[in-house]
């Protein structure tokens, strides 16, 4: 299976994108789905057909989702969150805020990309194409497997065995509540799902993440940093799409000067994502809506090419040793020196960016070593680590 992932800032064409490639795939004989996660679905307008939160058939080899996130939520988190709400009841807080603080921002996001596990498993699909939010969101969701993941280690911390043991005696003692085993039976499920879906997603030959970019200053930028937080958290980017480029018949005056802003942008972009391949869509003469026109779109952004091909396979983190040192390696294009704060507390480094921070956790060999050295060159920044004596 090939999952192949859209992103970018509002309105670039994400969704458009997204069908066309859906639409072009299922052309060329895989059985394919589109998976929206946006909240704010728009499959529907694209394909001009009423889609919903079960896939729906649209040609032969074709299927269409918009996910339900409320319902993914509860699928996955009611008894969690019944059981933080209670715990911090207990601590006093109003229920009503106790609920909301229970429910973090993206986390629906993130439930909706663990259907990509299922289709990963039943082997339902030969592509999945994911709609995604804007960018923002994006990161959120694409990050939140380690944040959760963090989370849960230290909310329920407690073997699940020996609280079924001691709860009867703790809760007298304690004065809080801790966790049933069904609670725990969510933690499990969610935790091996977020797994697999973080292992399906980080592997260049099942996944892809493609940036949807216009040719304008302000979106490039977001789209820029969205890389570099993509390129940290491991997800593979192997292709940046210009869409919207203002195509040779539009000779009008008025446009002139913005053709050649626009070439500017488009050749920075290849600068700035280099050695990542580029591929440009032009700007149609109307919106882009049914499956002929998506496909005609889909195919002159494609042109020959299969969009379920690897256009790139680099591999965005690195560790290497040399002469006894552990050199981590991590691709962070755009940003200078004094960006960028790194450091390891216990078994984590932790990198922090401008307004946001990474926690990353150490292999093993890596957290018994100290850093000796960090610097960013050339977009690539490096982390030397030494081993401590006697360890
Ligand atoms: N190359 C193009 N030529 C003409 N119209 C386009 C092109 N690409 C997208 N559009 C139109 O622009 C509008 C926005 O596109 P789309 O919904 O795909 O963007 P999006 O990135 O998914 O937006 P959102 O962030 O709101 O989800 C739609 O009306 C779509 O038909
Ligand atoms: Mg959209």
């Amino acid at each position: 299976m090939r999952v192949i992932i859209y992103t970018g800032k509002g309105g670039v064409g994400k969704t458009t994108v997204s069908a066309g490639t859906g639409v072009l795939c299922s052309e060329l004989g895989y059985k394919t789905i589109v998976v929206s996660t946006d909240p704010a679905h728009s499959l529907s307008d694209s394909f001009g057909k009423r889609i919903g939160k079960f896939p729906v058939k649209v040609t032969e080899k074709l299927w269409a989702q918009e996910l339900d996130v409320n319902e993914e939520l509860r699928i996955n988190w009611d008894k969690i969150q019944g059981f933080i709400v209670k715990f911090l009841s207990y601590q006093g807080f109003d229920k009503f805020i106790a609920e909301e603080f229970a429910i973090f921002p993206g986390l629906e996001e993130l439930f909706s990309l663990l259907k990509i596990n299922d289709y990963h498993s039943d082997k339902s699909y030969d592509v999945v194409i994911v709609d995604c939010a804007p960018t923002a969101s994006t990161i959120r969701m694409l990050s939140f497997p380690d944040i959760v993941s963090w989370y849960m280690e230290r909310f329920f911390p407690l073997e699940r065995k020996l609280v079924k043991t001691i709860r009867p005696v703790a809760e007298k003692v304690v004065k809080f509540p801790l966790p049933t085993d069904d609670v725990y039976s969510q933690v499990e499920d969610l935790y091996r799902k977020i797994e697999h879906t973080k292992k399906i997603l980080t592997d260049v030959k099942t996944s892809s993440v493609r940036i949807v970019v216009n040719p304008e200053k302000m979106v490039i930028k977001e789209s820029q940093r969205a890389y570099t937080y993509l390129n940290l958290f491991g997800f593979p980017v192997d292709l940046i799409i210009v869409n919207k480029v203002f195509p040779d018949e539009i000779e009008d005056r008025h446009f002139k000067k913005w053709k050649q802003t626009q070439n500017k942008h488009v050749e920075f972009v290849r600068e700035v994502f280099a050695p990542i391949p580029m591929k440009i869509s032009f700007l149609g003469d109307d919106e882009i809506v049914g499956l002929n026109k998506l496909l005609k779109f889909a195919v002159n952004l494609y042109g020959e090419d299969d969009p379920t091909e690897i256009f790139y396979e680099g591999k965005p983190m690195k560790i290497e040793e040399k002469n006894g040192r552990y050199h981590l390696k991590l691709k962070m294009p755009f940003f200078s020196k004094r960006d960028v704060n790194v450091w390891v507390k216990n078994d984590e480094l932790i990198i922090e960016l401008p307004s946001f921070r990474r926690n990353i956790f150490l292999p093993h060999t890596l957290a018994s070593s100290r850093v000796v050295e960090a610097k960013l060159e050339d977009g690539i920044l490096t982390i030397e680590f030494e081993k401590i004596k006697g360890r």
